[in-house]
């Protein structure tokens, strides 16, 4: 179908005009952006509300909701853009990795969106628009080096080029995101975790002290499980003697020791693979007390931090726009016998060098 379809030859004139849709979580989201820089619109419709009641996100009830969604956020989307459905030149979707029954409400709305409109389909890797976000900010340098810090992943990660990836550091169990909502959750605060952990660290006037995972002296890898289990253990111990820890003193003990063990990988990393840029992505790029940290380590090295603004930190469709621009002017499109992929290799979705 698609492949057959009349496609441009060449890449696309400018300025081009990319709608995208990302359903990979509990976020719906549609976006439309003006040559992969400019935002003209980027809805975002949260399921947070909804999902609070069962202490995290429930994938069958998250998939009903974007189906509830996606029509509507896709006319308001092209509305608040200014423009028409037949202005679009191509349809972006994230293509993984996340819950399947939700990439797949996106999948299906942008297969049927690209093959009615005679319109290119672009398939994204979740994380790249993660990265990608930062390009709002400013025009990346490469190689540049970025963190990942999200709900589902920790990664570091090396772009030699535009759009090629190389993960050169991985989580080993636990995401940062998901050790902070645990976390979180053993202290009674409501989910999502992250924001209310923050927020309790840095107006805390104590610390309880926690370990450091630093892992093999030259690993970029992470491992958060046992400094959940830490926590969890100061926290029995504590009741079994009668007393109660203040939950401000666990939350700045716990996030004291996340940012020491990722912005000290980050920094050497950057060093070693001579990054240009440090780009700050996910959800946890969110938490202002990694902003600051990296934000002075940075500065004492002299190397440029690009950190996203935090509407677009956490899912967003424009981040995904932003990383379809990369194919897009490739001329790499997608079929549409695409499929939702739960897990997506980041660096084979890089772009053809
Ligand atoms: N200020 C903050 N401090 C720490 N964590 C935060 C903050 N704000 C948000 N988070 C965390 O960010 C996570 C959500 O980020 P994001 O939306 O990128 O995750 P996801 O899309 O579920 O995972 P992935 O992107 O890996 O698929 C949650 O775990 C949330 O607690
Ligand atoms: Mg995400």
């Amino acid at each position: 179908m698609m492949d057959k379809m009349k496609l441009p030859a060449v890449p696309p004139s400018t300025p081009s005009l990319i709608l995208a849709i990302e359903t990979s979580c509990d976020e719906t989201s549609v976006a439309v952006v003006e040559d992969g820089r400019i935002i003209r619109s980027n809805i975002i419709s949260s399921q947070i509300e909804t999902h609070k009641k069962f202490g995290g996100v429930v994938p069958e009830v998250a998939s009903r909701q974007h189906v509830e969604s996606i029509t509507w956020i896709i006319e308001e989307a092209v509305e608040k853009a200014g423009i028409r459905l037949q202005d679009v030149d191509a349809v972006a979707v994230t293509q993984g990795p996340g819950l399947v029954g939700s990439l797949l409400v996106g999948l299906v709305a942008g297969k049927a969106l690209a093959f009615s409109l005679g319109l290119p389909l672009i398939a994204v890797h979740h994380i790249a628009g993660h990265i990608y976000a930062n390009r709002f900010v400013q025009e990346l340098e490469y190689p540049s080096l970025a963190l990942v810090v999200s709900g589902g992943h920790t990664e570091l990660v090396v772009l030699e080029g535009p759009g090629q990836f190389r993960i050169i550091g991985r989580t080993r169990d636990d995401a940062v995101g998901e050790a902070y909502d645990k976390v979180a959750r053993a202290l009674g605060l409501p989910y999502p975790g992250g924001p209310h952990l923050d927020r309790l660290a840095l107006a805390a006037d104590g610390a309880v002290q926690l370990p450091r995972a630093w892992l093999e002296p030259d690993s970029y890898d992470f491992s958060f499980s046992g400094l959940k289990s830490a926590v969890l253990a100061a926290l029995n111990t504590a009741r079994m003697k009668g007393l109660d820890l203040a939950a401000d003193h666990v939350a700045r003990g716990f996030q004291d020791s996340v940012i020491d063990v990722v912005t000290e990988k980050a920094m050497r990393a950057a060093k070693q693979f001579g990054a240009k840029q440090l780009l700050l992505a996910g959800g946890v790029a969110a938490n202002k007390g990694l902003r600051e940290s990296l934000t002075e380590r940075c500065r004492q090295s002299r190397l440029p931090l690009v950190v996203p603004p935090l509407e677009l930190c956490t899912d967003n469709a424009a981040m995904i726009a932003a990383a379809a621009h990369l194919k897009w002017e490739r001329g790499e499109f997608a079929p549409m016998t695409l499929k939702a992929e739960a897990v997506l290799s980041l660096e084979e979705w890089s772009v053809k060098s």
